[in-house]
């Protein structure tokens, strides 16, 4: 059994300065084999926010897997925007925007969605979506096989804004080169296995996790999600802020399971 740590949008600069020691405990408690950042590292790109997001995720001591958000490309100097968007990215957090990753039997492949032209939009760059097919193709075929996208590539009920451009073509393609799973972040919203029930079962399975730490107002449901992978299951748990406590705590699970190329979810 593989456990993964989905983290996303920690936003710092504009983050819960207290929920950051209980965020390290509560991940430090699960024992993960990897930690998994699906982006919005920093508020605004700027080098003192990059520096306290890697030393809070280095200070793990867990194997990583970064990807870069919208919020991780400069706002306020149209020149670097344009000319070295990902720079303050690749300088601060990981030079690597396109990480592969192979865990005992689970392949990650991580996606830059992030677009310079866009401020919150983010587009899957059919160059990308095409080398990750064909490696998905290429690859052993017995993995249990993972994308991790900052913008969500099909969008939860209320959250249609069709902000990921080529989205839906991508999880088309990509569904067809035999990916299993897509692990989003961006909208500081959950969803756990959209589309998938107990009576609907759907060759892929989406998990959209919340804010892990950022402060803007009305934010709620800070916390982060823990995949338990087996061959032809997975298991999804929420740890959520108890407010009263600042402390993270797990909800019930769901658990999905794998047959015949569908998702289901256990009753
Ligand atoms: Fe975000
Ligand atoms: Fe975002």
């Amino acid at each position: 059994m593989m456990r993964i740590v989905h983290l996303t949008d920690l936003h710092f600069g504009l983050h819960r300065a207290d929920l950051v020691e209980p965020l390290q405990a509560a991940i430090l408690e699960n024992r993960p084999d990897l930690v998994v950042v699906s982006g919005d590292l920093t508020q605004r790109a700027r080098s003192g926010q990059f520096r306290a997001a890697m030393d809070f995720l280095r200070g793990l001591g867990i194997a990583l897997m970064l990807i870069p958000g919208n919020h991780d490309l400069p706002l306020f100097n149209p020149f670097a925007r344009l000319l070295n968007p990902f720079g303050a990215y690749r300088r601060g957090a990981a030079r690597e925007m396109t990480p592969v990753m192979q865990v005992g039997r689970v392949r990650l492949f991580g996606v830059n969605t992030a677009d310079p032209l866009q401020w919150r939009g983010g587009v899957a760059r059919s160059d990308e979506i095409a080398r990750i097919c064909a490696s998905l193709r290429a690859g052993p075929q017995d993995t249990f096989n993972i994308l991790v996208s900052h913008h969500p590539f099909e969008e939860p009920p209320g959250f249609e804004r069709g902000e990921t451009r080529n989205g839906l073509e991508a999880t088309q393609q990509l569904t067809e080169a035999g990916l299993h799973v897509v692990l989003s972040g961006h909208l500081h919203h959950w969803n756990i296995g959209l589309g998938v029930s107990a009576q609907a079962s759907r060759p892929l399975l989406h998990i959209q996790t919340g804010t892990a730490l950022c402060s803007r107002i009305g934010e709620r449901d800070h916390g982060f999600c823990v995949l338990e992978v087996e061959p032809a299951t997975l298991r999804a748990t929420r740890w959520l802020v108890a407010e009263d406590r600042a402390q993270f705590v797990p909800e019930a699970p769901a658990l999905f399971g794998y047959e015949k190329g569908l998702w289901h979810k256990f009753a």
